[in-house]
C-alpha cells in the first residue's frame, strides 16, 4: 500500500527517487522520504504530505550521492507524520529501510529489541526492521537482511541501504511487489515497473523469498538460503507515457478516454477461425465442460465487474455462479469442489483479501483463474491461468479503464464457457463478438460530447446524498456508478436494484433528492420507468442514462444522458462511462482531487 524506489549507479540518485515516487504516489500519499547513501554518509529527508512537499525540500539541499532509497506512504501503523514517514533508521543512523506491507509481529519484536537496548523513534511497524538488521549486521548487509527477515511475519517489499557499504541496496519481498531492472547508468528497484520503464524495459518481477543485491556494477539475485539464482526477465513494451497525463488535466480523464483502446486490445486475437479462444487459460474444451459451478472473488470495482459476469455466465453458459467480496469469502464456508472454477478479479493483482481467498480456494481443490492488469502480480503468479486485462497502468485511484477491461475479459470468459458447454452456436458467438467489438466505437461516441453529463453534474453537485438505480444489467452498472461518485466526490451515494426502492430506500426521497437511473431500452425498460415515476412523484431530481432516440423518457426525467443502442448485456460497458464522467464532474465542482481521493490508495495490500 506504499511505494518504494531505489537507485544505485553513476548518476545522482535524488532526481530518480523523486520522479519515481511521483509515479508511485497512487500507492499512498500521506508522507514521503528518501535516504541517500553518499560520500557524506547517510542523509535522510522525510516530509509529511505529498511527494511535492518532499521534492521542494530536496531541491534546496545538497543531496548528491549516487545511491539511495525512497518511499511514499499510506499509513497503517502510526498516523501520517514526519516521524512516521520512511525511511526508518537504526539506532546508529547507519542503516536505512523502506518498506511496503505489514509486519504482523512487530509489537513482540519491538519489545524484545527495546529490552536489548534499541531506541525507537516512530510508531511504525517498519522501524523494527531497521533495528533487526542493525542487530544482525556483521559487515555483510545481504546476510543481515536475510537474518532479519527470518524473524518477521507478514508482508513486505523491502529496500535497505547501509552507510558502511556505499552503493549497495539489498531488496527482498514477501506478498508485496518488487521489480528490479538494470539500465545503462545503474540499477533500479521499485514497487511498480512504471517507475523504472524510462530507464530499462527488461524487468525482473521478484519472487517471494528472493533477494537482490544492487550495486553500480549490476544486480545479483539470491534465494532465501543465499544461493545465487538466475531470475526470469520480462520485456515490457508499454508506452512510457502511461505515467504522464498526456495533455489531460488529470489521470482519471486520460484513463476514461483510453477505454475504446482497452476494449479493442482486450478483444484482439480472441476470435480465431470463427472460434473464441483464450489460450492463457490453458484448459481444453473438455475440461471447461466439466465446470459445474463458478465462484467469482474480488473487491470494490472488481467485485462490480464480477456482478456483471455472474449474469452473463448464468445466462449464456447456464452455470450457477456466485460472486463474493473477497474479505467475506475467506471467513465464510463457501462450497468449493474440484469442479468449481474460481475466478479472482483484481486490477492490481495484489489485493490482500483477494490473494488470501485464492489461496483458500486452491486448498479446497478449485482451479483458479486470475483476471488482472499487472504482469507478474501475485494474483497472476498464484492462479492456474491468467487473463491480463489490456488497460495498461492505471494511475488514478478510482478504477475506470481497468473496470472496462475486466468486464470485457469476463464477457469473453462467459462466452467461452457457453461455447464449451455447447450452449451457444458458433454463429451466435460470432454475432455477439461483433456487437462486443462495436462497444469501442460506441464509447468513443459517448466521450465525444459530455454536455448533458456536465449539466446533470451541476444540478446534483450540492446534494448530500444520491441514489443510483437500475435493473438487470443496469443494477450491476449502478453499483459501480455509486462507488465512483462517493470515492472521488465524498458525496454519499447508494445503489439499489430499482425494484428494491419500495422496500426501504424510497423513504430517503424528498424534494430535489438526486436519483440516477440506468433506463436504457431493453427487457426491463418499462419496469425502470415505473420506478422513476414513483421516485419523481416524491420530488426526486431524476437523471437517466437512456438509449439514443428514446424521446419518451424525457417525460420522466430532469436530465437525460443518451448513449448509443447496444445489446442489453453490454450495457455495463457503455453506461458506466457517463457515470464515470458524472462522478468526475461533480468531484471537480466540489473542489476534490479526482486522482488522489482522501484516505484511499490504489491497491489494498493489507487486510
Ligand atoms: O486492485 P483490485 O482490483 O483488487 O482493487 C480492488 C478495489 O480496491 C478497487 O477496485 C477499488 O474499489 C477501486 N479503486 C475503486 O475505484
Amino acid at each position: 500500500m506504499c511505494g518504494i524506489v531505489g537507485y544505485t549507479g553513476s548518476l545522482a540518485a535524488a532526481p530518480f527517487l523523486i520522479e519515481g515516487l511521483r509515479k508511485l504516489e497512487y500507492r499512498g500519499y500521506d508522507s514521503a522520504g528518501v535516504a541517500i547513501n553518499g560520500e557524506g554518509g547517510l542523509q535522510v529527508v522525510r516530509r509529511k504530505g505529498k511527494v511535492a512537499a518532499l521534492a521542494q525540500s530536496v531541491k534546496s539541499m545538497d543531496l548528491n550521492g549516487t545511491c539511495g532509497i525512497g518511499h511514499t506512504r499510506w499509513a497503517t501503523h502510526g498516523k501520517p507524520s514526519e516521524v512516521n514517514a520512511h525511511p526508518h533508521t537504526s539506532c546508529d543512523g547507519k542503516i536505512a529501510v523502506v518498506h511496503n506491507g505489514i509486519i504482523e509481529n512487530f509489537a513482540e519484536l519491538r519489545e524484545k529489541l527495546e529490552d536489548a537496548g534499541h531506541t525507537f523513534a516512530s510508531a511504525t511497524d517498519t522501524e523494527v526492521i531497521a533495528h533487526l538488521v542493525e542487530e544482525a549486521y556483521m559487515g555483510d548487509l545481504l546476510s543481515a537482511v536475510r537474518t532479519a527477515t527470518e524473524r518477521i511475519h507478514g508482508a513486505y517489499g523491502l529496500a535497505v541501504t547501509c552507510e558502511n557499504e556505499p552503493g549497495v541496496i539489498i531488496v527482498t519481498r514477501k506478498d508485496s511487489p518488487i521489480v528490479v531492472g538494470q539500465g545503462e547508468t545503474g540499477a533500479y528497484v521499485a514497487s511498480d515497473m512504471i517507475a523504472v520503464l524510462e530507464y530499462t524495459r527488461d524487468i525482473v518481477v521478484m519472487a517471494d523469498g528472493q533477494f537482490a543485491k544492487l550495486t553500480p556494477a549490476g544486480v545479483e539475485f539470491f534465494d532465501m538460503y543465499g544461493k545465487p539464482v538466475q531470475p526470469e526477465i520480462t520485456h515490457i513494451d508499454w508506452d512510457v507515457d502511461t505515467a504522464e497525463k498526456g495533455g489531460y488535466p488529470d489521470f482519471m480523464l486520460k484513463e476514461i478516454h483510453e477505454q475504446p483502446r482497452v476494449i479493442r486490445d482486450t478483444l484482439a486475437g480472441r476470435m480465431v477461425g470463427g472460434h473464441l479462444s483464450i489460450d492463457e487459460l490453458d484448459m481444453t474444451t473438455e475440461e471447461l465442460n466439466l465446470i459445474e459451478r463458478v465462484t467469482i472473488i474480488a473487491c470494490g470495482t472488481s467485485y462490480h465487474a464480477g456482478l456483471v459476469a455472474q449474469k452473463l455466465i448464468e445466462h449464456w453458459a447456464r452455470i450457477p455462479t456466485t460472486v463474493s467480496v473477497a474479505s467475506e469469502f475467506r471467513y465464510d464456508d463457501p462450497i468449493i469442489t474440484p469442479t468449481t472454477l474460481v475466478v479472482a478479479v483484481s486490477q492490481s493483482g495484489e489485493t490482500a483479501d483477494t490473494l488470501a481467498a485464492i489461496r483458500d480456494a486452491r486448498v479446497k481443490g478449485a482451479k483458479v483463474f486470475g483476471i488482472t492488469n499487472v504482469i507478474g502480480s501475485p494474483v497472476a503468479r498464484e492462479s492456474d491461468g491468467v487473463i491480463y486485462t489490456k488497460a495498461n497502468k492505471e494511475i488514478a485511484v478510482a478504477s475506470t479503464k481497468s473496470f472496462l477491461g475486466q468486464v470485457v475479459s469476463l464477457t469473453l470468459l462467459a462466452m467461452l464457457l457457453a461455447q464449451a458447454k455447447g450452449r451457444m452456436r458458433s454463429n451466435e458467438i460470432r454475432a455477439l463478438f461483433r456487437q462486443l467489438a462495436e462497444t469501442a466505437q460506441q464509447v468513443e461516441e459517448i466521450l465525444s460530447d459530455t454536455t448533458a453529463i456536465d449539466e446533470a453534474a451541476v444540478a446534483c453537485k450540492d446534494a448530500a446524498s444520491a441514489l443510483f438505480i437500475g435493473r438487470g444489467m443496469g443494477a450491476a452498472t449502478s453499483y459501480e456508478g455509486a462507488l465512483k461518485l462517493k470515492e472521488i466526490s465524498y458525496l454519499h451515494a447508494e445503489a439499489y436494484a430499482a425494484g428494491e426502492m419500495k422496500h426501504g430506500p424510497i423513504a430517503l426521497i424528498s424534494d430535489g433528492f438526486p436519483v440516477i437511473a440506468i433506463a436504457t431500452k431493453g427487457p426491463v425498460y418499462d419496469k425502470v420507468v415505473s420506478n422513476l415515476q414513483e421516485a419523481r412523484a416524491r420530488g426526486a431530481k431524476i437523471v437517466v442514462v437512456a438509449t439514443e432516440g428514446d424521446e419518451d423518457i424525457k417525460a420522466h426525467a430532469d436530465h437525460v444522458i443518451y448513449i448509443p443502442k447496444v445489446n442489453d448485456y453490454f450495457i455495463p460497458i457503455t453506461a458506466s462511462v457517463p457515470l464515470q464522467l458524472f462522478a468526475r464532474a461533480i468531484a471537480l465542482l466540489r473542489g476534490c482531487d479526482v486522482d488522489q481521493p482522501r484516505n484511499l490508495a490504489k491497491s489494498v495490500t493489507v487486510e
